[in-house]
């Protein structure tokens, strides 16, 4: 194929090309931020339901590696051992305070140690402090397109990864090279000053002493509860090296939350390398269950693009198509222009021509006469999600051509991923519909061909009653009416 559609560089930058411009101009546009995807998403230089899907992969892998640039965890820093890890967080900070402390013994401690803790409870958060930033992202991400379910189920894999780091034991042991020798010590600390719950047992005790005549007045109870609480601080900071020993393990808490941070981001960059290889795959499977319904000599009408331009690579419908060529059957296809957008006139034609796929190209109204007169064989068309029950959103004008095929007797195909699949909803009555700028209507590359002020509606997709659908083609296999059960089925037979 002499384009792609989307990818991530080995530099991290994602690499789109631009379908606002084609045919005219083949341009590439270098998105850095996971900003710059949601914008691209929102304006349509990318789209189509799966490269949706993976485009949102590589802008919240793209927005991840930010939040953990801008917390500093990709700063170089060191481990108590001398090893590397990332970033530092200036401990040496907290070590000088402690330091300070020691030699300072009749310092009230009580407030510098508390100072002290909640600086390294913020150390022990930074997992957290990630993983709220990342879900806000991920509801920023959500909001780009409402229609194509690939959207959300891309988001859902890539916020597993980072709900899952959870649990610190995920960091790999490969990873976790550190060993913190001196948690005991820390959580000693840790269990007295933080807990203010332990500070008051020992004022109480002392309160219960009262009535002993040393403990007759409030200001003795206090001086006792302080000299104790100095006293336990004392032993616990009593040289410098059990300080060092905190600050290293500290440091080392630190160090290992910036790996597990780090780690997480690998398997980000990781799981949406996969969702890309992963369609494209699955494109040339569902490709090869399709090509069977495709008799060698027909003529296909599609609608849209469900082609490469809309996916990782190779296609969903258009895909069936490329798979039917590819097992030497004759295949020729009429693209519906697909108003507003031309997906039809500007992609579907660009991408089939560029592979040497017969094509040609009808205005939207032609579908009908083409039927009537005998020269469409079957249609097959991409999907942008798909209820339980087998009723399929897909871009607007598709209801029409298959009650229009329906009415003449010829196969109507959706070719789709599982991951087009909303087993949520129960019917299409529940799929969020797009609507879209009035101006794509009433005007065509800029030009107002409308009159002014004329009260548009765009709506960007409509739903297709299962009714009107021959199958429903998925990398799993194919299924039939009752699609509620056909469905379900090949949802199982993914589970085995
Ligand atoms: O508005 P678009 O261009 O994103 O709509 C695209 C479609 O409707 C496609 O047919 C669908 O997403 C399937 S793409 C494999």
């Amino acid at each position: 194929m002499a384009f792609f559609t989307l990818k991530l560089t080995d530099d991290d930058i994602v690499e789109m090309i631009d379908q606002r411009k084609l045919p005219g101009k083949v341009i590439y546009l270098k998105l850095k931020t996971y900003e710059d995807v949601i914008d691209a998403i929102k304006k349509m230089v990318v789209r189509g339901a799966p490269a949706i899907g993976v485009s949102a992969g590589f802008g919240l892998y793209l927005g991840a590696k930010n939040i953990a640039v801008k917390m500093g965890v990709l700063d170089s820093g060191k481990n108590s051992d001398g090893s590397q890890c990332g970033g530092d967080y200036a401990r040496g900070n907290e070590k000088n305070l402690a330091r300070k402390i020691n030699s300072n013994k009749t310092t009230k401690t009580a407030e510098t140690i508390k100072t002290i803790n909640a600086y390294n409870v913020g150390y022990d958060n930074h997992y957290e402090e990630f993983k709220i930033e990342f879900l806000k992202i991920c509801d920023e991400m959500f909001k780009a397109r409402p229609t194509a379910v690939n959207l959300e189920w891309a988001i859902k894999k890539m916020k597993e990864i980072v709900v899952a780091g959870n649990d610190i034991n995920h960091i790999d042991t490969n990873t976790n090279t550190n060993t913190n020798t001196n948690t005991a010590a820390v959580s000693k600390i840790d269990s007295i000053y933080n807990d203010n719950s332990k500070i008051d047992n020992i004022y109480n005790s002392k309160a219960v002493n009262k009535i002993d005549s040393t403990y007759s007045d409030n200001s003795k109870i206090d001086n006792i509860y302080n000299s104790k609480a100095v006293n336990k601080i004392d032993s616990t900071y009593s040289d410098n090296s059990k300080i060092d020993n905190i600050y290293n393990s500290k440091n080392d808490r630190a160090c290992d939350s910036n790996k597990h941070i780090i780690n997480i981001l690998k398997r980000l960059r990781e799981e949406s390398v996969k969702i890309y290889n992963e369609d494209i795959e699955i494109n040339k499977k569902m490709g090869k269950f399709g090509a069977s319904l495709l008799n060698d000599g027909s003529t296909i009408l599609t609608h849209c693009n469900a082609g490469a331009l809309a996916t990782a690579g190779y296609g969903t419908a258009l895909g069936v198509i490329r798979a039917a060529i590819e097992g030497n059957k004759k295949i020729k296809v009429i693209a519906d222009e697909t108003r507003p957008f031309l997906q039809g006139a500007r992609l579907t034609a660009w991408e089939l021509m560029s592979d040497n796929i017969p094509v040609t190209l009808i205005a939207d109204n032609s579908a009908g006469l083409l039927m009537r007169k005998g020269m469409i064989d079957g249609v097959v068309v991409g999907a942008d999600r798909i209820a339980s029950n087998g009723d399929v959103a897909n871009k607007i004008g598709t209801y029409q051509v298959a009650v229009l095929a329906k009415e003449n007797n010829i196969p109507f195909y959706v070719a789709a991923p599982l991951s087009t699949i909303d087993l949520n909803i129960k019917s299409g009555e529940e799929i969020p519909i797009e609507e879209r700028d009035g101006k794509e209507v009433s005007s065509v590359f800029g030009k107002k061909i409308a009159p002014e002020n004329v009260d548009v509606l765009n709506y960007a997709f409509d739903i297709t009653p299962n009714k009107y659908i021959s199958a429903i083609i998925t990398e799993e296999g194919i299924a039939k009416s009752p699609y509620n059960k056909s469905i379900a089925q090949l949802f199982n037979n993914l589970k085995k």
